[in-house]
């Protein structure tokens, strides 16, 4: 069974892809994150995790699920990072979550995907995305290959710099930049609620037809990107900037 959490698309897409052709059932955790369900899943097939990078590691909010949830059936497990540009050394801390949960870890792949980040980097324009999605799906048709397969994907070259990243640089993103402070809605705001409903955590309700955020924000950039009058912006650091949303969703 494949399980996917994806804030703007890609990982919905890489995820439906290797579904379909290994014709395997992909579920979405948007709701059992949000509605904090924990109720044990089974699958007979091996588990596969499709999610975005964040910090060089799968989201914590994943990873809390995944500690809290029952896997059950399929002992193998392996996971599927998209990225705008390196997982860095994600794949330790996935063996380990494996080893915690008593699975056996078949390893983790990434695909460079668009990046989404528009808190603190560049978007990409629809064009670009594109570009850069179309060369994606060589990678993602190899994963589907080591999945039909049943080997573990290959394990990569890790440097010091990567493991930095997924360990002291991880520690320090999440207290000191993962907030909603520093989001707003603009007077474009049309009140229609898109982002109460896209968010993960539901850390969003409207006040008097205007988003207000709470403290609970995993930085998915759900919010901001599906906004659809591009209402919504974070600091000065948004404005201007594309929304991005994956343009090829399944
Ligand atoms: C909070 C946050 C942190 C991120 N950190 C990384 C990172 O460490 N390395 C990387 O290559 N991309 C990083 N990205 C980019 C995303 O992982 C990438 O664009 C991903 O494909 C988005 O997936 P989604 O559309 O399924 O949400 C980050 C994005 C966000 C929002
Ligand atoms: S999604 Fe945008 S337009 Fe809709 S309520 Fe939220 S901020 Fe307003
Ligand atoms: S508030 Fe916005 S960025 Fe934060 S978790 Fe919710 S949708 Fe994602």
């Amino acid at each position: 069974m494949i399980l996917f959490f994806s804030g703007t698309g890609n990982s919905e897409y890489a995820a439906k892809r290797i579904g379909r052709e290994t014709e395997d059932d992909v579920s979405n955790l948007f709701k059992k994150i949000r509605n904090q369900d924990y109720t044990a899943l089974r699958s007979d097939k091996p588990w596969i995790i499709v999610t975005p990078t964040y910090a060089w590691r799968i989201p914590r909010v994943v990873t809390d699920w995944l500690l809290k949830t029952k896997l059950e059936g399929s002992r193998d497990i392996r996971f599927v990072m998209t990225c705008g540009g390196n997982i860095g050394n994600a794949g330790a801390y996935l063996e380990k979550l494996c080893e915690k949960k008593g699975m056996t870890y078949q390893g983790c792949a990434s695909v460079l995907m668009p990046e989404n980040y528009i808190a603190l980097f560049e978007t990409p324009s629809r064009e670009e995305a594109l570009v850069t999605i179309g060369q994606a799906e060589q990678k993602i048709e190899e994963i589907i290959q080591w999945i039909k397969a049943g080997t573990s994907f290959p394990k990569p070259e890790i440097t010091g710099k990567d493991k930095h990243s997924s360990g002291v640089v991880n520690n320090v993103f999440y207290p000191l930049f993962v907030h909603a402070g520093k989001f707003y809605a603009t007077d474009a705001c049309i009140s229609c609620g898109m982002c109460e409903k896209s968010c993960p955590l539901g850390n969003i309700r409207l006040k008097d037809g205007k988003p207000v955020w709470g403290k609970a924000c995993t930085h998915c950039m759900a919010c901001i990107c599906r906004c659809p009058q591009e209402a919504i912006e974070y600091g000065k650091h948004s404005v201007g900037l594309p929304r991005y949303v994956c343009p090829k969703r399944l």
